[in-house]
């Protein structure tokens, strides 16, 4: 059962993750700076998912190293704070916006290298 959530909160978190890199290098393509819809939905769902993935559901040992939680914790809120804040203007600079994709790959390959 507990494996069965924690299947289930991984899975959401890949959806949110593939909605905010998958949003951002949409406008990128496209040329327009700015925070879409799928980038919003995706850095909260990250942040949520994440969070849950967090607690302890796996039993001893199986845990990922907290420094590398902490660290995720705080890439997603600063990624989080590059998109809220911003989301109702018509575009933002290049920079902040490739800023906002290089975090997101920084956060993933925390995920999948550090363990
Ligand atoms: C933009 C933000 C984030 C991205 C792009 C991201 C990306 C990923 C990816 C790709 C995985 C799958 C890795 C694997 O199963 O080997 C993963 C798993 C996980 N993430 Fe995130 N994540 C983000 C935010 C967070 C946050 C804020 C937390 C919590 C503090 C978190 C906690 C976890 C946990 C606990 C797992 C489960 C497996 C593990 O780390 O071994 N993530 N994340």
């Amino acid at each position: 059962m507990k494996d069965l959530v924690r299947y289930i909160l991984l899975y959401a978190h890949l959806i949110g993750f593939a909605l905010l890199l998958g949003g951002a290098v949409t406008q990128w393509l496209a040329g327009k700076f700015r925070i879409n819809q799928a980038m919003l939905i995706g850095v909260w769902t990250q942040l949520i998912t994440g969070i849950a993935l967090s607690a302890p559901l796996r039993g001893e040992g199986h845990e990922p190293p907290t420094a590398k939680l902490i660290v995720k914790l705080v890439l997603a809120l600063l990624i989080f704070g590059a998109v809220f804040p911003v989301r109702k203007r018509e575009e933002v600079s290049k920079g902040h916006f490739y800023g906002i994709i290089g975090m997101v790959l920084v956060t993933a390959g925390v995920a999948v290298f550090w363990h």
